[in-house]
């Protein structure tokens, strides 16, 4: 049966411009939707925006507006992100929204019975919203690694969250891969976190500290912790807990996050959801960190890559190309700009636009354009499938570029237009030469069907091609050769 299918993104602060790391979660989560969708199921696809908390409280009165007027003015960015990206989504959410908002605060009062008041004193790191423990800040000495700013001293009575108590049973699902981590030394590296156990987690901030937030109900003096409000965005979105076509979908098949906010979404979610009484997540696919010629990004270094600049300068699919193949799905990559333009002309231009061409050409030529009988593509496709299932879908789109090479190849070996010379002078040339091009379109529109999730407009650019019965002109050259950032001293300039 064809089963409703959900995948999840992080939902990004709005504090700064989208960079390629965050378009990197979308587009995981789309070529997997893609994909499902292409064998037949339903997927609904969520993305949104996390609004509250103080990084966005700063930014909003660093540009002298209310916190409201910042995001509404911010959040847009993301979301137009998504669309450039061709992300597929279905549902985006806010977490200012009303309906989340209100969810939100039935969550809190629906997890009363493991809710306590305590005080609080210790560090906190405002890039990771997030309290760390004095151990942690100790082997920092005091600076956050991942935000370089030094963690704030706070001393204020705060709501927990006993997750203590969930602490087998998380552990338990995570070893049992009912919640399965992937890759497998994610899994790895989160049960060492918790081999002491999972920590109570404060859930709230003092309203003098924090006013950016959901208020707690009944409480006017406190104001829900961001991580609280952020991650029960997957289920409200989805209608939780007032619309019960939300149980259709959850719990979710693959929740998409990069390494740096793993912790929150194997630790403190899983409580969450066990306190509420609700099922786990089944999978969360943890993709590693983009830098940018090795460094990590940074503003201040002046390193950081916008999605938007990719893409208005190569296109989407060029985008799309380097991202899901160049970037290893499940551990850390790096961009530069020479790198990403060398991958478009040899692979994209030479590989993949060359043999569309070219194959169309000689159909064009030789036959008049009319494509005869097509033999299913025939290449064995379990390593792609195999990839695909286990997440690794930079291992996957690997297959298809075997594949684009062997027709290449194929085509160097067999020299259709020596064929073509013989035409007419000898018996067999003629049925050996519509064999040979019927070979290489089955071959091509195998390679459309494997790129529908990677390179969607190119997927069905091929269909539109070949699939017809006979040649339909594509406009254009597929992916024209661009020098802007070549090191190479004969490339053309651009
Ligand atoms: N708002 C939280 C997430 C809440 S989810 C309930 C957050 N936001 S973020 O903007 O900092 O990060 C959003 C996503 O982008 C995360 O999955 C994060 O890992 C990813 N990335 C941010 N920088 C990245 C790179 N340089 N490379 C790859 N992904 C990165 O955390």
């Amino acid at each position: 049966m064809n089963k409703k299918l959900y995948i999840t993104t992080a939902i990004p602060y709005v504090n700064g411009k989208p960079h390629i790391g965050h378009a990197l979660d979308y587009l995981l989560a789309d070529i997997w939707a893609r994909y499902q969708r292409q064998n037949g199921h339903e997927v609904r696809f969520q993305a949104g925006t996390d609004e509250h908390g103080n990084k966005i409280a700063a930014k909003a009165a660093e540009a002298g507006i209310e916190p409201k007027a910042y995001t509404d003015s911010t959040y847009v960015n993301f979301e137009n992100l998504m669309k450039k990206v061709g992300a597929s989504y279905t549902d985006f959410v806010r977490t200012t929204d009303p309906h989340h908002m209100q969810s939100v605060q039935y969550i809190w009062q629906k997890l009363q019975p493991y809710i306590y008041k305590g005080s609080y004193e210790g560090w906190y790191c405002v890039g990771c919203e997030a309290f760390v423990s004095d151990k942690e800040a100790a082997a920092n000495n005091g600076v956050c690694p991942d935000h370089n700013q030094p963690y704030q001293r706070l001393s204020e009575d705060n709501y927990y969250l006993k997750a203590s108590a969930f602490t087998d049973k998380v552990t338990e699902a995570i070893k049992s891969d009912q919640i399965k981590i992937v890759p497998e030394f994610r899994k790895r590296e989160f049960l060492e976190l918790i081999k002491d156990g999972l920590q109570d987690v404060s859930i709230s901030r003092p309203k003098k500290s924090l006013s950016w937030g959901i208020p707690v109900p009944g409480d006017p003096d406190q104001v829900m912790y961001v991580w609280l409000d952020a991650l029960s965005n997957y289920i409200t979105v989805i209608g939780y807990p007032d619309q019960s076509v939300w149980q259709d979908y959850w719990p979710a098949d693959v929740q998409v996050v990069g390494k740096d906010i793993m912790r929150f979404h194997a630790g403190l979610w899983p409580a969450m959801l066990l306190g509420l009484g609700l099922e786990l997540p089944k999978k969360l696919l943890v993709h590693g960190m983009i830098n940018a010629g090795g460094t990590k990004m940074s503003k201040t270094i002046g390193n950081v890559v916008e999605p938007n600049q990719v893409i208005d300068e190569y296109g989407v699919d060029a985008f799309r190309y380097f991202f899901s193949r160049h970037i290893p799905t499940l551990e850390d990559g790096d961009f530069t700009w020479e790198k990403f333009e060398s991958a478009y002309n040899t692979e994209l231009a030479n590989d993949l636009g060359n043999v569309i061409q070219r194959v169309a050409g000689m159909i064009t030529r030789y036959q008049s354009g009319v494509i005869g009988e097509v033999p299913e593509g025939e290449h064995d496709m379990t390593a792609y499938h195999n990839a695909m299932e286990n997440l690794e879908f930079d291992k996957a789109i690997d297959e298809v570029w075997l594949m684009i090479r062997s027709l290449n190849q194929y085509i160097e070996n067999v020299k259709p237009w020596e064929i073509a010379k013989k035409v007419g002078k000898e018996s067999e040339a003629e049925a050996h030469l519509t064999e040979v091009l019927n070979n290489s379109v089955g071959a091509l529109i195998q390679i459309g069907d494997l790129l529908v999730p990677f390179l969607p407009a190119v997927a069905e650019k091929i269909h539109r091609v070949f699939k017809s019965g006979s040649i339909v002109a594509t406009e254009g050259v597929l992916f024209p050769r661009i020098y802007k950032h070549t090191t190479d001293p004969n490339a053309p300039k651009a």
